[in-house]
């Protein structure tokens, strides 16, 4: 099948390229001269697709002075992974014309891109997402971050990547739940968008049981859409908050539940509720449509056994952070309809108790 590109049209533009069983190296030619470069990965994508991409690499006259894994898992987000990653960039004589490949989820696009945008002041970034999540989500729009003891995403910069490179080949080794996990993001954007891309929502079931060509129509979807998006707002002075939905009472839950609970299953159970708030608002019924979709991804609608209290004191500990909002109200993403989202609305905190009780109870 052949290569389809993507451009995220923001300045200066960069490529999503979109492919099964592509090569890599071969892929970026057109954006990219060989030169140095290091392959920074995890310790469970690594072992699975590290090899093909420096033969790739180097069969194109790329030097791969090495190849850097850090553990699998959200820990590696953190200040200590990041100080032993630019150690080994520095240790394996990468400079300022070198390019950091960050090969795997969106924990190594994240930990990745904020090493290229810091070290040696920045460097050439070319990311290539081998989780669902990754690849419709975290690996465009230029986010990278790290978490702190004190929070999620603490630190972290914005960061145009080169170019992005998704081979769908990839997700063969995907386990399942990080299937349904990535399948939460193209729900949500589905809704978010309606039109054709919601009417895909359809093939749901199909790229949840691995079909190549479902999968495809959903990422290319998903891409497409949060492109346009950042595009409109890169830094997210506005109308990016919309991919914000479902993630309020989403990342409440994930803190209250200690981060033992999947982001897509955590969202999942958000979105729920804000299909409820929706209806109180708008009078527009979207629940059964959210709960169909996302039983359809294999996900939750419920969180039963987290703390309300706790995360309640999380949704608060959030809001914190955005200078805009109200002293007293929470503010959400919420559907008027199927592809009109509404960002900013004020919810107080007798509604999100409840919203958060008819989820965990
Ligand atoms: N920057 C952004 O805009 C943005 C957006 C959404 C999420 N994120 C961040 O992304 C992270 C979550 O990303 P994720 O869900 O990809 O998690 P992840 O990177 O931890 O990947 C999930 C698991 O799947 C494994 N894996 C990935 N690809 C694989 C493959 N092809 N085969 C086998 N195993 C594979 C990983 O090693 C890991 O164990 C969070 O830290 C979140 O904050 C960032
Ligand atoms: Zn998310």
């Amino acid at each position: 099948m052949p290569v389809e590109t993507i451009e995220v049209p923001v300045s200066p533009p960069y490529p999503v390229l979109l492919g099964d069983g592509l090569d890599p190296a071969e892929a970026v030619s057109g954006n990219l001269r060989p030169g140095a470069c290091v392959v920074l990965t995890d310790s469970d994508v690594g072992p699975l697709h590290a090899d093909a991409l420096r033969l790739s690499l180097e069969a194109a006259g790329w030097r791969v002075l090495g190849v850097a894994e850090v553990p699998a898992g959200e820990a590696s987000k953190g200040i200590g992974t990041y100080a032993d990653a630019v150690g080994r960039l520095a240790r394996l004589g990468l400079t300022r014309d070198g390019t950091v490949f960050a090969l795997g989820g969106g924990v190594v696009g994240d930990l990745g891109g904020f090493v290229a945008a810091t070290f040696m002041r920045g460097v050439d970034l070319v990311m290539l997402p081998t989780s669902l999540l990754s690849m419709v989500d975290s690996a465009v729009g230029g986010k990278t971050g790290l978490d702190l003891p004190e929070g999620k995403n603490l630190v972290g910069a914005f960061v145009r990547p080169r170019a992005v490179v998704a081979d769908t080949g990839w997700l063969r080794t995907l386990p399942e739940t990080e299937v349904s996990n990535g399948l939460a993001e193209v729900v949500k954007m589905g809704l978010l968008s309606g039109g054709e891309f919601f009417e895909d929502l359809a093939l749901v079931p199909e790229a949840r049981s691995g079909d190549p060509e479902a999968l495809r129509a959903l990422i290319r979807h998903s891409v497409r859409f949060k492109a346009a998006v950042v595009a409109e707002d890169e830094r997210e002075g506005g109308r990016r908050a919309i991919l914000n939905y479902g993630h309020t009472i989403g990342h409440a839950l994930e803190a209250a539940a200690d981060f033992a609970l999947p982001h897509g299953a955590a969202i999942s159970a958000g979105m729920v509720a804000a299909a409820g708030l929706s209806r109180q608002r708008f009078s527009t019924d979207l629940t059964a449509l959210h709960e169909e979709l996302l039983r359809s991804a294999g996900l939750p609608l419920r969180s039963p056994g987290v703390d309300a209290d706790a995360a309640l004191e999380a949704m608060s500990r959030d809001k914190k952070r955005s200078v805009a909002d109200a002293p007293t109200d929470h503010r959400f993403v919420l559907l008027r309809d199927v592809g009109h989202p509404v960002y900013g609305v004020p919810v107080d905190e007798a509604e999100a108790r409840r919203a958060i009780g008819a989820l965990v109870g």
